[in-house]
C-alpha cells in the first residue's frame, strides 16, 4: 500500500490546482480605466453604472425595483427596515447561514426564532418553519446556502393555504443564476438580497442588490440608503418625502467602480454557473466509488444549483474529519471543514433576549444557551468538506483529486 504524504510518502497530486476568482480580462480594465478618466466614481454625480446594473437585474429577475447598495449586509439591513420590521416583530431564520443574514435584525429588537436545517443538506427545513409560523411571523428568511436553492415556493403556498400574511426574504448571497422550477431564486419571494463580495459567482469586489416587489418598500429602502438626490428623484410618496433632505441616518451606495465590473461580468455569469455545473457533473463521475464522502450534488430535483463551493459530507465514523483533512491537504487536496456554524450556538445569541441591542449588550456574561438545540445543522456543520468553487478544472485534475480521496480512504487506518 502507497504510504500517506502525511507520514512522508509521494503526494497524490504533483500541482494543487490554482484557485484563483474573479477573472479580469484586460477589457475589464479598459472598462473601469476608462470610468475613472471620466469622473464615474460616485452616484451623484454619475449615476449610469449604476442604473445599468439595476436595470440588468430587474430584466433578469423580472422584478418591478432594484437598489444596488454596498454589500449583502447593508441589503439585509435595509430590507429589514423596508418592511418595518421593530422591537418584538417575529422572524423566522435559519441557523444554518452566514452571520450577516440575521444578525442586523438584533439591531431593531426582533423576535428572532430559530429553523433547524432538512437533514444532511444546509438548506432551511421547511417543515420545522411551518410548525414554527403563527400570526404573529412577520418574516421568513431563507438562505439559498452553497448555491442550492430552497424550495421556496412551498413555503409560499403553505402561507397562502393558512392565510398567514408572513413575508418572505430570500437571502440569495451564494445562489446567484440558482433555479428552482426554472424560475431564477431572487423572484421567488417578496424581497430578495446578493452579494458581489469577492468569492460570489456574480462579484465587483464588494456590493450588494436589494430586490423589492412593493413600491412602498422601495421607496423606504431608497430614504434609508440613497438619501438626498436619489430621494428627491424617486420618492412619489408625499410622508416619504419630507425626510428626503435628512434621510435616516445612512448611506449604503455602491461604489461605481464596483457597479462597473458587476455589469462587465454580468454577460458571463451564466457561463460561470455553467462552467460550475459541468465541473460538479466531473466530479460526480470521479467520486462515485468513494464511502468516506458523499458528494453533495443536487438536494431537490426541481431545483438547479449554482455551486458557491464543492461540498462533501464526511460520512466514515471511524476516523476523526480533522485528521481525514489533513491526510488529503497532504496528499495535495485543498479541502477544509466548512467554517459556517450554526448560529443559535453563538454567544450573541446566547444573551440576546429580544432587547435592541446596545455596547452594554457585549459586556454581560454569557447567560444560557438558546433554549431549543436543532440537531440536524448542527450535525451537518460538523461534518462537512469544502473544496473551492474552480472555474477551470480539467477531468484530469478530478481524476487526480478522486485517487488522493481513495488513497486516503484505503489507508485510513493509519490514520485513527
Ligand atoms: C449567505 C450570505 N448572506 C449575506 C452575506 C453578506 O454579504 P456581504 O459580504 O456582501 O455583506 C454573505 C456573504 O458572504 C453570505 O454568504
Amino acid at each position: 500500500m502507497e504510504k500517506l504524504a502525511l507520514f512522508g510518502g509521494k503526494k497524490a497530486i504533483d500541482t494543487t490546482p490554482e484557485y484563483k476568482w474573479p477573472i479580469i480580462t484586460p477589457s475589464d480594465k479598459d472598462y473601469l480605466l476608462k470610468m475613472i478618466e471620466e469622473n464615474e466614481i460616485s452616484y451623484n454625480f454619475k449615476s449610469e453604472e449604476i442604473d445599468r446594473l439595476e436595470m440588468n437585474f430587474k430584466k433578469y429577475l423580472k422584478m418591478p425595483y432594484c437598489l444596488a447598495l454596498n454589500s449583502g449586509t447593508s441589503a439585509l439591513y435595509t430590507a429589514f427596515i423596508a418592511i418595518g420590521i421593530s422591537e418584538g416583530d417575529e422572524v423566522i431564520v435559519p441557523s444554518y447561514t452566514f452571520p450577516a443574514t440575521v444578525i442586523p435584525l438584533i439591531h431593531m429588537g426582533a423576535k428572532i426564532i430559530f429553523a433547524d436545517s432538512e437533514n444532511n443538506t444546509p438548506l432551511i427545513s421547511i417543515e420545522d418553519v411551518k410548525k414554527k409560523v403563527s400570526k404573529e411571523t412577520k418574516l421568513i428568511l431563507v438562505t439559498h446556502m452553497d448555491g442550492f436553492p430552497v424550495q421556496v415556493n412551498l413555503i409560499r403556498a403553505w402561507l397562502k393555504e393558512h392565510e398567514y400574511n408572513a413575508l418572505i426574504l430570500e437571502d440569495c448571497a451564494q445562489a446567484i443564476g440558482a433555479e428552482v422550477d426554472g424560475v431564477k431564486v431572487g423572484s421567488l419571494g417578496d424581497l430578495a438580497i446578493f452579494s458581489f463580495q469577492q468569492k460570489k459567482l456574480l462579484t465587483g469586489g464588494e456590493g450588494g442588490l436589494l430586490i423589492i416587489k412593493n413600491k412602498e418598500y422601495y421607496e423606504r429602502a431608497i430614504l434609508l440608503s440613497y438619501l438626498q438626490k436619489r430621494s428627491f428623484e424617486e420618492i412619489s410618496d408625499g410622508r416619504l418625502q419630507q425626510y428626503c433632505y435628512t434621510g435616516l441616518g445612512f448611506n449604503f451606495r455602491i461604489h461605481p467602480l464596483a457597479a462597473g465590473m458587476v455589469n462587465q461580468q454580468f454577460s458571463k455569469m451564466d457561463n460561470y454557473a455553467d462552467k460550475r455545473r459541468q465541473n460538479m457533473r466531473m466530479f460526480e463521475e470521479s467520486f462515485n466509488s468513494i464511502p468516506e464522502v458523499k458528494l453533495i450534488g443536487r438536494i431537490h430535483e426541481n431545483t438547479l444549483p449554482s455551486y458557491f463551493s464543492f461540498k462533501f459530507l464526511y460520512v466514515d465514523e471511524a476516523v476523526d474529519i480533522t485528521k481525514y483533512v489533513e491526510a488529503l491537504n497532504a496528499e495535495g487536496v485543498p479541502i477544509v471543514v466548512s467554517t459556517t456554524k450554526p448560529l443559535h450556538l453563538e454567544p450573541i445569541f446566547s444573551n440576546f433576549n429580544s432587547n435592541k441591542f446596545s455596547m452594554d449588550f457585549l459586556n454581560k456574561k454569557l447567560t444560557s444557551q438558546f433554549a431549543d438545540p436543532l440537531i440536524y445543522c448542527e450535525t451537518y456543520s460538523k461534518k462537512v468538506l469544502r473544496l473551492p468553487a474552480y472555474y477551470d478544472l480539467t477531468k484530469e485534475q478530478v481524476i487526480e483529486f478522486a485517487n488522493a480521496f481513495r488513497k486516503v480512504g484505503k489507508n485510513k487506518n493509519s490514520l485513527k
